[in-house]
């Protein structure tokens, strides 16, 4: 898979990818992801990447001359899937929408950032329109890195234990049960009894109970999703 991501703050996006499993994707070839910064192909004398609304008000636009060229400069190369804009206006990122994208080949993500991008960019380009919630960022940045962080990691092979990522809490709209480690007694603060009794059967069922009781007890409109 091959995630292209275009902004005007490359700099923002250096470090979440190269840490840990996501690095670890790149290293063995399952993923590519490329930051572009879009200033590289503004015509503009200045590199400006950003203008006055005609409609005034506060804030900047995103013009269309240096992400129209950094778009067709990568669909000449090859077939999106998605171009996807990130924005607090688009439909709301989830376990679902991650489990999607995974299977996708070329993913393209441009990150808003000021008051918002040209309309005829929307229009003319993007095929999705993606928020990560209901509050707002100053760029889409962090929601790109969010996604692509959520979106890596089902991909086949990324993460190690394969059926890790299938048990993650939302995969099936539960959370997921509490998990414990050594020691089993840590100044009296003891591990359920459950988890040391070697029986698989139980400790399955333990799990499937404290991962309902927990969806109950902290997210209930999950549970109006779980089959
Ligand atoms: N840009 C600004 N706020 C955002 C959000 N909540 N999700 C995605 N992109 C954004």
């Amino acid at each position: 898979m091959r995630i292209d991501i275009l902004t005007v703050v490359p700099e923002l996006l250096e470090s979440p990818f190269n840490h840990s499993i996501i690095k670890r994707g790149k290293e063995k070839g399952l993923v590519e992801i490329h930051v572009h910064n879009i200033r590289d192909f503004s015509t503009d004398k200045h590199k400006r990447t950003d203008d006055y609304a005609f409609s005034g008000g506060a804030g900047m636009v995103m013009t269309i001359q240096p992400i129209e060229a950094a778009i067709e400069h990568l669909k000449a190369q090859r077939t999106y899937d998605e171009i996807i804009y990130t924005s607090p206006d688009g439909e709301q990122f989830s376990q679902g929408t991650a489990n999607q994208l995974s299977l996708k080949k070329n993913i393209m993500i441009l990150c808003g950032h000021y008051k918002g991008v040209d309309q005829r960019v929307r229009e003319h380009f993007i095929t999705r329109e993606i928020s990560i919630g209901d509050y707002v960022l100053t760029g889409g940045e962090l929601a790109a890195a969010v996604m692509t962080d959520s979106i890596v990691r089902l991909i086949p092979g990324v993460i190690s234990d394969e059926t890790s990522a299938l048990t993650d809490s939302f995969q099936d709209n539960l959370l997921s049960p509490p998990v414990y480690t050594r020691p089993a007694d840590y100044k009296g603060w003891k591990v359920p009894d459950v988890l040391l009794c070697g029986d698989e059967k139980r400790i399955e069922s333990w799990k499937e109970k404290q991962a309902y009781e927990r969806t109950k007890q902290l997210r209930p409109d999950l549970l109006e999703k779980h089959d």
